[in-house]
C-alpha cells in the first residue's frame, strides 16, 4: 500500500496593523487564532518583538506553536540570505505536515516587509505551497491619523523612501513631490535635518513614533530630536502643502 499523502498547509502572511492591537483585522485576528503555527520575524533593532506584543493577548501558547526568529538589520542580501533561507526551510517544514503557517508583521506584509521575502524563498522551496495574504493597516495610515491630516489630496504626488537611503536621493526626492514620507528615519535624522533646513522644509516635517500605541510620540519641533535615541518604529512625513 501506498502512503497516504498530506495535503500541504497553507502559508499566510498577516498584517497585524501598526500597533493598537484594535486594529489588526477582524480577518486577520480570526486566523491568528486558529492556525497551529505562527512565525515572528524580527529584526535585530528590536528586542522584543513589536508585532508580537500587539497580538500576544490574543495568541494561546498552550495550543499554537510561536517561532521567533530573529533577522540581522543589514543591507547585504548575501549575508540575509543564510537566515532567510534557515527560517524559510523551518517553515517549509511544518507546512510539508500538513500544518498552516502565519507570519505575522506590523502594518501591511506587502509593504516593507520581510514577510515578501519569506513568502519568495518558501514558494522557491516548493511551488505547490498555497499562499494567501491578509492586509493590514499600514503605519503611514496610524501616523496621519496620529497628526490629522491627509497624507495626499487631488493632485498631490506622493513618495515613500527609506530614510537611509542616499541624501542626494532624499533631497530629489523632496524637490519633486508635495508629500514625503521618511520611512526607517529613527538613525538619520541628524543626517535628514540639514536637508530640510536647506530647502527650508523643516516647518513642514513631522516625527512621529509607536504610532496608534500609548507610547505614541509626535514631534514637530524636529530641533528636539538632535541627538537623541530614536525609536526604530518611527517616520517622517514632509508635507509641502500643510
Ligand atoms: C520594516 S518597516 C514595516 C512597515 C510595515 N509593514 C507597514 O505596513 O507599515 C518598519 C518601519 O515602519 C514604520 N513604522 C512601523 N510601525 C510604526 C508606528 N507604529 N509608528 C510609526 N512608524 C512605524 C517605521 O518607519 C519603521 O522603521
Amino acid at each position: 500500500m501506498g502512503k497516504k499523502r498530506v495535503d500541504k498547509g497553507t502559508f499566510y502572511g498577516v498584517g497585524v496593523g501598526p500597533g493598537d492591537p484594535e486594529l489588526i483585522t477582524v480577518k486577520g485576528l480570526k486566523l491568528l487564532q486558529k492556525v497551529p503555527v505562527i512565525y515572528i520575524p524580527k529584526s535585530g533593532e528590536e528586542s522584543g518583538s513589536f508585532a508580537l506584543e500587539v497580538v500576544e493577548k490574543y495568541l494561546d501558547s498552550s495550543r499554537q506553536e510561536i517561532i521567533d526568529l530573529v533577522f540581522p538589520m543589514c543591507k547585504d542580501r548575501e549575508g540575509l540570505q543564510q537566515f532567510w533561507d534557515q527560517s524559510s526551510r523551518l517553515i517549509l517544514d511544518r507546512l510539508g505536515l500538513g500544518l498552516d503557517v502565519a507570519c505575522i508583521c506590523i502594518g501591511d506584509p506587502l509593504f516593507y516587509s520581510t514577510f515578501a521575502h519569506m513568502m519568495r524563498k518558501v514558494s522557491e522551496g516548493d511551488p505547490n505551497i498555497p499562499i494567501k495574504i491578509i492586509p493590514g493597516v499600514s503605519s503611514i495610515s496610524a501616523c496621519t491619523s496620529a497628526i490629522s491630516l491627509p497624507l495626499v489630496q487631488a493632485g498631490e504626488r506622493l513618495a515613500v523612501i527609506p530614510a537611509t537611503y542616499d541624501p542626494e536621493g532624499i533631497h530629489q526626492v523632496l524637490l519633486g513631490f508635495e508629500t514625503v514620507v521618511l520611512m526607517k528615519v529613527n538613525r538619520v535624522v541628524d543626517k535628514v535635518l540639514p536637508i530640510l533646513e536647506d530647502l527650508g522644509l523643516k516647518k513642514k516635517a513631522v516625527f512621529v513614533s509607536r504610532a496608534t500605541t500609548d507610547a505614541q510620540e509626535v514631534v514637530w519641533d524636529l530641533d528636539q530630536l538632535r541627538d537623541k535615541r530614536l525609536d526604530y518604529h518611527s517616520m517622517m512625513i514632509i508635507k509641502k502643502h500643510s
